[in-house]
Parts: C-alpha cells; sequence; structure tokens
C-alpha cells in the first residue's frame, strides 16, 4: 500500500528518499514522486511505475535540498499515473498522503465552487488546496490543523511548505506513521522499516497526532494541539534484516525460511527445562472465559479458521471467527467475558486496526498475534503475543502464517492445560510433538523438486480447485488464495463435503484439483468426494501424510508430508501449496513479490 518518506537535513536528501522509497517497495505501489525544497521553490518530480524510473528521471534531471517528501502509491482514487501520482503540490505547499479522504468529493465541490482547480483525480489534493487556503492567514502548523478538522476518513501526512523551508508536518488519523532520529537529520516514514537504514530511533505517532520535523528537533502534538512527548524504541538489529541473500526473491527465502521461523517461535513459548509453555499474564482469568473471537483478514483469517478446530478439539471454550472488515460492522453483542484474538502480520491492517478499536471502545478484552510488535494493532492491544518471524517482504504470507500457526496453537494449548481440558501426559506429548516441527518442515521442504515438475501441469489450465475437510479447508482456501494472488490462475478452495451442493458442476475433464487429506478422521470422507471429482475427469493432485495410502492410478500427481500430530498437520500440509502457488507464478513469469494490484500492509479499508 502507500508509503511515506520525509527527511529534513543538513545535505541533499533526494538520494537517501529513493533508497527509502525502495525499501516500501514491498508493500505494492503503481507509482512514485518525490517534492524536495530549494531556495523556497517546491520541485516535484513523479513516475508511473517503478522507484527505478522515478530514479531514473532524477538521474537526469537531480532535485537538490536538504528537505523532502517521497511518495509510493497504491492507486484509490484515480488510476495509476503521472498526474495521480503523490506528491500533490500547489506553489506553496506539497503533500504526500496514504489512506482515504471520505468526504473528498464534498470539499471538491467546495473548493471548485471558490473557482479552485484540481490537477488530478485523486482525493489527496483537496488535503494540498485547503492547507494551501488555510495558509493564507496561518503558520503552517494552525493550517494543518484546520485541514485536518475538515477530513473525514484515513490518512498519514507528510508536507512541505515552501515558505518554511526547514520544516515537515507529519500527522496521522488511522494510517501508520512513524519518526525517525539522527545527528543533524530527522525523518517521517510509513514504518520503521523504510528508515532503517538511516536510524533504529523511532517513535510512533497514535491517532490523531501531528509532528514537526526539523534537522536538528521533532516536536509532537496532539489532536488538542498540545504539545506531547514521545517514547523513543530502539528498533532491534533483528527487525532490521531484509536481505534476500540468494535466493531469486523474497518469497522463496521466506518459504524455506520456514523452519527457522518455526524453531525460533516454539523456542520463544516452549520452557523445555520446565516442560510448559510461557505464556502469562491472560487478560482474563482463562478459567472464567466464555468466547474466544478470531478476527483477522485474508491469510491471517486463514489461520484463525485453523485455529477455530484445534480450540474445537482442545478445549471447551466457545469459539466464533470473522473477517475483520466483516466484524467491524455487525451488530455485536459484547461481552466481558469474552476475548478477542486479531491476527496481523503487519500489526497494520486498517480493517483489523478498526475491529479493535471497536472492541476497545466496548472494554472488551483484546489480544494481538503480529509480527511486528511496533505496530498499531500490537500498541492497542491489551496483550500481545509475537510470532517472532522476523521482517516478511513477499507480498504473500508465508513463514507469517505458520509463525501465526503455531502461537495460535501454543495459546490453545496452555489454555486447554490451565482449564484441566487435557491432561498431562498428553500436554507433555503435544509439546514435545511441537519441537519436531522445524524438522518436519525441513522434510516437506524437500518436496520442491517434485513441486517444479508439477507447476508445469498448471500453465494451460483455466482454473484449479483446493478441497479439503475440518482443518485441511481453510488450508485449501489458503493453497487458492496463494495460488491465485501469485499466478493469477483462478482458484477456489472448498470443503470437500460441499463440492455436491453446486461446485461439482465446475469439474471437467482435465481440471486440475487439489485434495488436502491427511490421515485424520475425515481421510475416508475427502477419499469418497476425490473420487466424485475423479469420475467427472478432474486431474487429481493428492496431498497426504498418510503412509498407508499408494497413490493410485487415478491420481495425477501425489505428494507426501511427513505424518505428525494430527493436529498440527495443517503445519506441513500448508508447505507444498505455498511451493506450488510459487513455482507456477515462476513458470508464468510473474512478480512474485509484488503481485499486480496487491500490497503488503493493507492501510486502507
Ligand atoms: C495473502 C496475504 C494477505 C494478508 C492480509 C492481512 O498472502 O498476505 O491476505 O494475510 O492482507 O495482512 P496482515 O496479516 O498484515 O493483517
Amino acid at each position: 500500500m502507500c508509503g511515506i518518506i520525509g527527511i529534513a537535513s543538513n545535505k541533499p536528501v533526494s538520494i537517501n528518499i529513493i533508497n527509502s522509497l525502495k525499501k516500501l517497495e514491498y508493500r505494492g505501489y503503481d507509482s512514485a514522486g518525490i517534492a524536495t525544497l530549494k531556495n523556497n521553490l517546491i520541485n516535484e518530480k513523479k513516475c508511473s511505475g517503478r522507484v527505478d524510473e522515478l530514479e531514473k528521471i532524477l538521474f537526469k534531471s537531480p532535485s537538490d535540498g536538504n528537505i523532502g517528501i517521497g511518495h509510493v502509491r497504491w492507486a484509490t482514487h484515480g488510476v495509476p499515473s503521472i498526474l495521480n501520482a503523490h506528491p500533490h503540490s500547489s506553489e506553496n505547499v506539497s503533500v504526500v498522503h496514504n489512506g482515504i479522504i471520505e468526504n473528498s468529493d464534498e470539499l471538491k465541490m467546495e473548493l471548485e465552487s471558490k473557482g479552485l482547480k484540481f490537477k488530478s483525480q485523486t482525493d489527496t489534493e483537496v488535503i494540498t488546496l485547503l492547507i494551501t487556503e488555510a495558509l493564507n492567514n496561518n503558520e503552517p502548523l494552525e493550517s494543518v490543523f484546520k485541514t485536518l478538522n475538515k477530513l473525514k476518513g484515513s490518512f498519514a501526512l507528510g508536507i512541505i511548505f515552501k515558505d518554511f523551508s526547514d520544516i515537515i508536518i507529519g500527522a496521522r488519523r488511522g494510517s501508520p506513521l512513524a519518526v525517525g532520529y539522527s545527528n543533524n537529520e530527522n525523518y517521517l516514514g510509513s514504518d520503521s522499516y523504510a528508515l532503517k537504514s538511516m536510524t533504529n530511533k523511532i517513535s510512533y505517532l497514535d491517532d490523531g497526532e501531528l509532528c514537526v520535523l526539523t534537522k536538528n528537533e521533532v516536536s509532537f502534538y496532539d489532536d488538542k494541539k498540545n504539545k506531547i512527548n514521545k517514547k523513543i524504541h530502539i528498533v532491534s538489529d533483528e527487525e532490521n534484516i531484509a536481505d534476500k541473500g540468494d535466493y531469486k526473491n523474497f518469497m522463496s527465502k521466506e518459504i524455506f525460511e520456514q523452519p527457522i521461523t518455526a524453531k525460533k517461535c516454539v523456542n520463544e513459548y516452549i520452557d523445555s527445562l520446565k516442560k510448559d509453555i510461557n505464556i502469562y499474564n491472560f487478560p482474563i482469568n482463562p478459567k472464567d472465559l466464555k468466547k474466544i473471537i478470531l478476527i483477522g483478514c485474508g491469510t491471517a483469517y486463514h489461520s484463525c479458521l485453523v485455529a477455530k478446530y484445534w480450540l474445537e478439539e482442545l478445549t471447551n471454550i466457545d469459539v466464533e471467527i470473522d473477517i475483520a472488515s466483516e466484524f467491524r460492522y455487525r451488530n455485536l453483542k459484547f461481552n466481558d467475558k469474552n476475548l478477542y484474538i486479531f491476527i496481523s502480520q503487519s500489526g497494520e491492517t486498517a480493517d483489523t486496526a478498526a475491529a479493535l478499536d471497536i472492541c476497545k471502545k466496548n472494554s472488551v478484552k483484546t489480544c494481538a498475534i503480529v509480527n511486528v510488535i511496533e505496530s498499531t494493532i500490537a500498541r492497542n492491544a491489551d496483550w500481545v503475543l509475537p510470532i517472532h518471524a522476523g521482517p516478511e517482504i513477499g507480498v504473500a504470507s508465508t513463514k507469517a502464517f505458520l509463525g501465526q500457526l503455531i502461537v495460535l496453537y501454543i495459546l490453545i494449548l496452555k489454555l486447554s492445560s490451565i482449564r484441566n481440558e487435557i491432561n498431562q501426559t498428553t500436554y507433555n506429548q503435544k509439546i514435545e510433538n511441537l519441537k519436531k516441527i522445524p524438522k518436519f518442515l525441513k522434510k516437506t521442504l524437500d518436496l520442491e523438486t517434485n513441486i517444479q515438475i508439477l507447476a508445469k501441469e498448471f500453465l494451460d489450465a483455466k482454473g484449479t480447485m483446493f478441497l479439503g475437510r475440518g482443518s485441511s479447508f481453510p488450508i485449501a482456501l489458503e493453497g487458492a488464495l496463494k495460488l491465485k494472488e501469485l499466478s493469477y490462475l483462478h482458484a477456489e478452495g472448498y470443503p470437500a463435503g460441499e463440492m455436491k451442493h453446486g461446485p461439482l458442476a465446475l469439474i471437467e475433464e482435465g481440471l486440475p484439483v487439489i485434495v488436502i487429506a491427511p490421515k485424520d478422521k475425515y481421510f475416508e470422507k475427502t477419499l469418497s468426494n476425490m473420487q466424485e471429482v475423479i469420475a467427472r475427469g478432474g486431474k487429481i493432485v493428492f496431498i497426504t501424510d498418510n503412509k498407508k495410502k499408494s497413490i493410485s492410478e487415478n491420481i495425477r500427481f501425489g505428494l507426501r508430508v511427513p505424518h505428525i500430530d494430527n493436529l498440527l498437520s495443517p503445519i506441513l500440509l500448508t508447505i507444498p501449496l505455498q511451493l506450488l502457488a510459487y513455482h507456477v507464478a515462476l513458470l508464468k513469469n510473474c512478480d512474485i513479490d509484488k503481485p499486480r494490484n496487491l500490497a503488503k500492509s493493507v492501510t486502507v479499508e
């Protein structure tokens, strides 16, 4: 999604702005731009496409100036184009914006009725014109406050002013914004990762807050214009390591990193000496818990779905799951004996963050299972359980999904133990099984060579289906999501038992159908559903951990993952599906780390 950079320095800033914009590329974008300020002139350069293009433009025609803002745009209002790219500048002001101004049409009409003209189709340009108008009688900070009062929606802003050549103003409502500190240089950024090469000292703005940066100092204000102090966080080295090394792209690195991710995550939560799980400080006494509600978007939602099966198997706690964009608009009955768990890799997903806010307003207890521990969702939740996966750069979530599943499983196991819903021997056994995950993941990754061959079969496919029952159903959904987002091949995930209720009509000669059938209580039922697909010409890719099942001639391709504890099988079964999506996308020459139209951090609704 869109990304913001701002730098106030004692030396020219354009090269560092470009380098930082490159760090924001992982978020997904379609155009880029920069505005610098020199000799009371705003110098704006923009391009449609990649930051490399912008760099070439700057190479031919350098932008000087010790202060500047940069942006990568993910189109919301108006097509991706140079005109719609940010910054949006008037003669006096230049603005970069993340988020959506919901009343922009109304504001635009008001401004047009005063004779003002718009150059772009964006919602952002109203901010530029409103600040420009307000500047007639006011200082920059006052003009920004005045403008913000008129805006509805979500935003993070970076603003420079022609006549105030040493300041950048930043503002946040809904979309994240960070400030970084260095010697004779201060920064504004959509996330700390973008600032990593320049500083590890970071503050995070909260909703309603503003900041004024000069090269030597940063001041913060709340929404009532009071000056406030903000905590400075030292971003850990680990958060700063994000390099694809010898891998072709970040996604393959992140897929193959999963044994290490799992090991780190398990080590963080399992006390091997005490043979117990290190999870304390529950915001509600587990024995009093009435219900758990799990909320997330996309892949994170799929981890909620898997957790539902685990909660039902291991505890007597009621469970509900919801997609954050639905949850936030439902007419819910909140209960203070319920725990609301929010799952998010980035911790910045707008719908998930908004759903969490609703829970806070209703004074119920919240838990965040996140990768980025400094994120909005982590900071707003009552209780945080990090997944310790390290930076995930590929847009498609892989190692973070694994981390989410592991943390959810560990949490559920702990709840089950505290509530005396599991006997000690089974609890100990399940902890031991968790420790085996890294080794089994490594073995599962060895399937890559077979999957490379399998991927070729998908090149001419019109579409595909993923089928599973029980906890393999969310894995079917996840497999379909990965394949469609990476390779742009139409893919559907279904509970295998649901086929006869409609989707079976899609099966025709040669349609690839992936059947996920671990050795669990659903195994035989899934095989029957598979036969129904075979009878109609479906070309089966069969994925199992069942050593006894021979891969029969009716099955076009078989993949066997190691057998682990039945409950943990979704963790291993996901791996071949990630590899399949990856290799189909690779064969189709797709932009694997940055699939079209998608963003890593979905900071708009
Ligand atoms: C798919 C994918 C997305 C994210 C979703 C939520 O591969 O990555 O579906 O899972 O956008 O993002 P987070 O987890 O950051 O809230």
